[in-house]
């Protein structure tokens, strides 16, 4: 009899607005300062992630967008099978499951290519599919999570989340909890703007090793700005007020890469678009009189963008003509929720925009337009299952 048993899931990305960027115990990966971030839909980016437990399996193996990894030298991943068998251990001492041996698959729905940071999403995929596996229920799984990613923990809830830091060197305190889920604020949107970039040279975990040994801003950051901003960012989403919200985004931001740039030798994520495209937002908000729209930078050239419903359409028509490309001409420039683009753009408009209006072609690749989501979830329908009933990717 086929006693193995099998859990498939799903789980989000989030985008920080205020970054966590510093370790202060590198391998509990506890932080040295709070974030916080918005979880977004699982109908636009998400992890998939099977996992099945069996008697017949002689050793633990990882697949990852098709590829076997090699589990052995994987530390993360270890540590957080490792930790999550203990707790289900305590849970129920006598499931016989976890003395078996595991397969897990895990896909992302997006393309690698597109260097969004996939570790968050596939960090809290693989702890929440364990739990469901293992039967784990009521437990908070955030410190778990965390061990394989910092930013890992942010996902198992939706709306927004706030990674508290905690004090203790043991890391208990060091949980996230939801602000508000993804319906407190129903205007909301998010904006993956996928520039056309090489990938980043490097990893965030490298990157905020060296820029907490040799940037001196950086200090300044975690002790008087990091603090003051979460309580002000905390106090503009509960008053769904957009301008604070922008405005501390674009800032905290700005401040990451400062530091980043302040490492020695410095850590270079933005690149050139990326920097217009910060100007941009800001001669788009000049012209409209308010802070309508906010960009966001994590490890890469990449720009997340939080704006409001109102405004999609009118930003995504002006990017569109400042950077025309390939995918928008095959009427593939927008993916996720569909939106209808204005019918023009004035040139008067653009002018206003000042120093950046023009036209550079091929500079995007595409956009995703997306919103806040949910947490993970966990899938039923067997064919959701990415591994066949030999044990292996379908
Ligand atoms: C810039 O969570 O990827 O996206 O904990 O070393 O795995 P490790 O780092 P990771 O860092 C994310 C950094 C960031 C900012 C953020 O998401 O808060």
């Amino acid at each position: 009899m086929d006693e193995s048993i099998t859990a498939t899931c799903i789980a989000p990305i989030n985008i920080a607005v205020i970054k966590y960027w510093g370790k202060r115990d590198d391998k509990l990966i506890l932080p040295v300062n709070d974030s916080i971030s918005g979880t977004l839909s699982t109908d636009q980016l998400c992890a998939k992630t099977t996992i099945s437990a069996s008697p017949t399996y002689t050793e633990t193996k990882f697949w990852l967008n098709g590829i076997e990894g090699d589990y052995k030298t994987n530390l993360r991943m270890k540590n957080v099978i490792k930790t999550m068998k203990k707790l289900a251990k305590k849970k129920s001492p006598k499931n016989k499951a976890l003395k078996w041996k595991l397969h897990i698959c895990s896909v992302n729905n997006f393309p690698t290519a597109a260097g969004l940071a996939s570790s968050a999403a596939g960090y809290s995929c693989l702890v929440y599919t364990l739990a469901q596996l293992y039967g784990i229920e009521n437990e908070d799984l955030t410190p778990i999570a965390r061990l394989g990613s910092g930013s890992a923990c942010r996902s198992l809830d939706g709306g927004f989340v706030h990674w508290m830091k905690g004090i203790s060197p043991t890391g208990e305190d060091s949980v996230a909890v939801q602000l508000c889920d993804e319906n407190y604020w129903p205007e909301l949107r998010v904006l993956i703007i996928v520039v056309n970039e090489a990938k980043k040279s490097v990893s965030s975990t490298n990157g905020m090793s060296l820029t907490s040994t040799t940037s001196e801003l950086f200090n300044y950051r975690i002790m008087k700005c990091v603090p003051e901003r979460i309580r002000a960012m905390k106090k503009a989403i509960a008053e769904r007020n957009f301008k604070d919200f922008g405005e501390l985004t674009m800032k905290d931001s700005n401040q990451f890469h400062a530091c980043c740039l302040d490492a020695f030798p410095p850590c270079v994520y933005m690149s050139d678009v990326s920097h217009r495209m910060a100007a941009i937002v800001h001669g788009y908000n000049k012209n409209a009189g308010e802070t309508c729209v906010a960009y966001t930078f994590d490890a890469g050239p990449n720009v997340c963008v939080y704006l409001l419903e109102k405004e999609v359409r009118r930003f995504v028509t002006m990017l569109a003509a400042f950077f025309p490309c390939d995918a928008y001409d095959e009427g593939k420039f927008v993916r996720g929720i569909p939106i209808k683009y204005l019918s023009k753009i004035s040139e008067e408009y653009m002018t206003n925009l000042g120093g950046s209006s023009y036209v550079e072609r091929d500079r995007i690749k595409y956009i995703i337009h997306t919103k806040l989501g949910s947490g993970p979830k966990r899938l039923d329908d067997p064919e959701e299952s990415l591994l066949g009933a030999d044990g292996l990717p379908k």
